[in-house]
């Protein structure tokens, strides 16, 4: 090997998380869409399907947002949440073989003991594929779910803390070689080495141990998503990754920079933590395809709601029998992006561009996350440029229609991204832990400081 050669590093690449929002997709109308079965929210086989297409693409995990309540209006779109994650994971993880999976438990409305023995049981039986999204739940139908409200942030948070501290505690309790397996001797395992815990707080405590033995990665990686300050210390002390919503690169390379100072205030490496900025691709052939999809999908959603609130961004008083005309020039003169929604730059910037507003909507400008309906080029672009800002780890993408969108973002994008040298083309290791390259862990981490 020459001296060049042996000094080559490779350049950072990406992460992609891909949310199976629902067994639809991620826009309201994805259950419309020519195809799709109705049956995509209960059937497990089509989950597996979805999950099987994004494991062709390398994606390293499978994400599931939750909350233990009905969030939408089931007149006119299915519930946004999967039946219960933990059951559709453990699903997936007996069809795929490398591809991660991450489920969304609240803080709030659990007791640790469940989390950490679910949790672990599908890491093991996943062969070390599995991740905990640490969430607090600030939803009061959530709360009304077990006949409470929801708490105050400090007890939110406090309990949080602790819930957490538990759960890993708990996973921890079975020493990494306690196993023995000696049948000639009649030695199961070495239960010395399998202890309880005896962990208590203000607010929930176990005895433990828990008896499942650790898997290939250990116990589960920790992510989070939420909660401002709180969150953001949350997130330092114990998570591998954390799920973002940032809607452009000013404001998530600031948040990814608090994360990563958050984890070195608690005694932890910047790199310990990775950002994933939730994202949402639409792939056409040319941009007037991607739009036309995207038109397709909105027809589900309430366009005289949006078209007013698109006036509120740009300040201007738009009617909904407009909808099929641009903006006239000597109106926009008038128009100013509304400082108190952070979309509000990128919608007046589309709007100028002379669109149509049912085609200004179809760019994504009112959206939970940032979306780019356009080429796969396109769309390669724009993750190109976050993620070479340090706006990001990676990517949770939120595919519109799970149903054709997966297979389209992992044959039409995934390959741009792997040419360009910034995807993998292939899993580095066998477990979630090594393809987010989280630090090992089994039980509490000793480097956090300030704890109890
Ligand atoms: C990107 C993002 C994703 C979230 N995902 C979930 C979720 O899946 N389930 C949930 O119950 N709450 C979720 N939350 C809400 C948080 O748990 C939290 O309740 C919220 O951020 C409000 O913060 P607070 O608890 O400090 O009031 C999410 C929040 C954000 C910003």
């Amino acid at each position: 090997m020459t001296t060049e050669t042996s000094q080559l590093t490779s350049a950072p690449q990406m992460l992609l998380a891909m949310q199976l929002v629902g067994g639809f997709g991620g826009a309201p109308g994805a259950w419309r869409m020519p195809g799709v079965p109705l049956d995509s929210y209960t059937d497990m086989d089509a989950h597996v399907r979805h999950a099987q297409a994004a494991e062709r693409g390398k994606v390293q995990l499978l994400f599931f947002a939750d909350t233990p309540a009905l969030e939408t209006d089931l007149n006119v779109q299915p519930q946004r949440h999967v039946i219960d994650p933990v059951v559709v994971m453990t699903s997936i993880a007996r069809e795929t073989k490398r591809i991660g999976l991450v489920a969304t438990a609240s803080t709030t409305f659990n007791e640790p003991y469940n989390i950490a023995r679910q949790f672990k049981a599908m890491d093991v039986i996943s062969h070390g594929r599995i991740g905990w999204n640490a969430v607090t739940t600030s939803n009061p139908e959530a709360a009304a779910n077990f006949g409470v409200a929801v708490p105050p942030r400090p007890e939110k948070y406090g309990r949080a803390h602790e819930v957490i501290q538990v759960v890993e505690a708990l996973w921890g309790s079975w020493g990494t070689d306690a196993l023995i397996g000696d049948v000639a001797a009649g030695i199961y395992a070495d239960a010395s080495k399998i202890q309880p815990i005896n962990l208590g707080g203000q607010y929930v405590a176990s005895r433990g141990p828990l008896p499942i033995p650790p898997s290939e990665q250990g116990q589960p990686v920790i992510f989070q998503a939420g909660g401002g300050q709180n969150g953001l210390e949350l997130a330092g002390r114990y998570a591998d990754g954390v799920y973002a919503n940032p809607y452009d690169i000013a404001s998530a390379k600031a948040q990814r920079d608090a994360l990563r100072a958050a984890a070195v205030a608690a005694g932890r490496n910047a790199d310990d933590i990775k950002m994933f900025a939730g994202f949402m691709p639409t792939v056409g052939a040319t941009k007037r395809d991607a739009l036309d999809r995207r038109r397709a999908l909105d027809e589900s959603i309430d366009l005289r709601q949006r078209v007013a609130y698109l006036g509120h961004m740009i300040g201007l008083p738009l009617r909904y029998e407009d909808i099929d005309q641009s903006v006239p020039e000597q109106v926009l003169e008038r128009a100013v992006a509304n400082p108190s929604d952070p979309r509000s730059d990128h919608a007046l910037a589309v709007v100028r561009e002379g669109w149509s507003l049912r085609d200004v909507i179809a760019h994504g400008v009112i959206d939970y996350h940032p979306v780019v309906a356009d080429t796969p080029e396109r769309i390669a672009d724009f993750m190109q440029e976050w993620f070479e800002a340090g706006a990001c780890d990676g990517f949770s993408l939120s595919i519109d229609s799970l149903h054709d969108g997966v297979d389209a973002f992992v044959d039409e994008v995934v390959p741009i991204l792997q040419e360009r040298g910034i995807f993998h083309r292939d899993y580095e290791g066998a477990t979630l832990r090594d393809n987010i390259h989280a630090a090992p862990r089994y039980g509490r981490d000793p480097r956090v400081i300030g704890e109890s």
